[in-house]
């Protein structure tokens, strides 16, 4: 079961990828939690990604494919995946694709989580989360139950830096330049499907998991 979950900010990739995950359990691969992580540790990795993300622009292709061929290398993909965000270019479209046919992989579904500009602004003004734990919040979609603190570790919970409403425009401007041309990329490979992915997250997770299943 290999997946690609596609979709402008703020449109669940994340959020649904990891409900998805557990539910079937393959890996849930997130370029955006793994530069996270890499800027967090001031790796080499990091101190080059933190200027293009603080603004909503995309790390350069080379460094992110040579992330994912890491863990394809690595034999980390070998059990199932979703790729979120992951690829967000063209070139990346066509490294993957090759990548993939190296290690005798494939892909049974881009999945495209389809939502209006509204929403997204929407929901990234209102996403919060646990340094400590990583939990995610959205106000008022998914609270937490005392507010500004996690449930799970009572970590005063913050704010991404590039959920400013300036940068969040900025992202989905790159997304509509950069990142839409993908969409006919699959399209014309035919395994793109789409979702409609406005309404609760239950019944969306619920849409994803048929598709899920009926590619399998
Ligand atoms: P990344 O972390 O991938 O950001 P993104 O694609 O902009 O994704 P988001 O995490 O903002 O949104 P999402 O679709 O995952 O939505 P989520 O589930 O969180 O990338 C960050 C940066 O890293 C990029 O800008 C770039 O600089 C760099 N980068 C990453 N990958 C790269 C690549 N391949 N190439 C180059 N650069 C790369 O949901 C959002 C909020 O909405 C949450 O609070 C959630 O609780 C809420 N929510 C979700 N579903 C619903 C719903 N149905 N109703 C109400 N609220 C909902």
């Amino acid at each position: 079961m290999n997946f690609i979950f596609l979709g402008p900010p703020g449109s669940g990739k994340g959020t649904q990828a990891k409900q998805v995950c557990k539910e079937v359990g393959i890996l849930h691969l997130s370029t955006g939690d793994l530069l996270r992580e890499a800027v967090k540790n001031e790796t080499a990795l990091g101190k080059k990604a933190k200027a293009y993300m603080d603004a909503g622009d995309l790390v350069p292709d080379g460094l992110i494919v040579g992330m994912i061929e890491d863990k394809l290398k690595a034999g980390e993909l070998d059990g199932g995946f979703i790729l979120d965000g992951f690829p967000r270019t063209l070139p990346q479209a066509e490294a993957l694709k090759m990548m993939l046919v190296k290690n005798s992989k494939t892909i049974d579904k881009a999945i495209l989580l389809d939502v209006s500009d509204d929403e997204v602004i929407k929901r990234l003004s209102g996403r919060f989360y646990c340094s400590t734990c990583n939990a995610g919040y959205n106000y008022p979609a998914r609270m937490p139950k005392q507010e500004g603190v996690c449930d799970n570790d009572g970590t005063k919970l913050l704010r991404r830096p590039d959920d400013e409403e300036e940068v969040v425009r900025n992202r989905l401007d790159v997304y509509k330049k950069q990142t839409e041309p993908i969409i006919d990329f699959y399209e014309r490979e035919s395994f793109l499907a789409r979702v409609e992915a406005e309404g609760t997250i239950d019944s969306i997770f619920q849409k994803l998991l048929t598709v899920i299943r009926e590619s399998d």
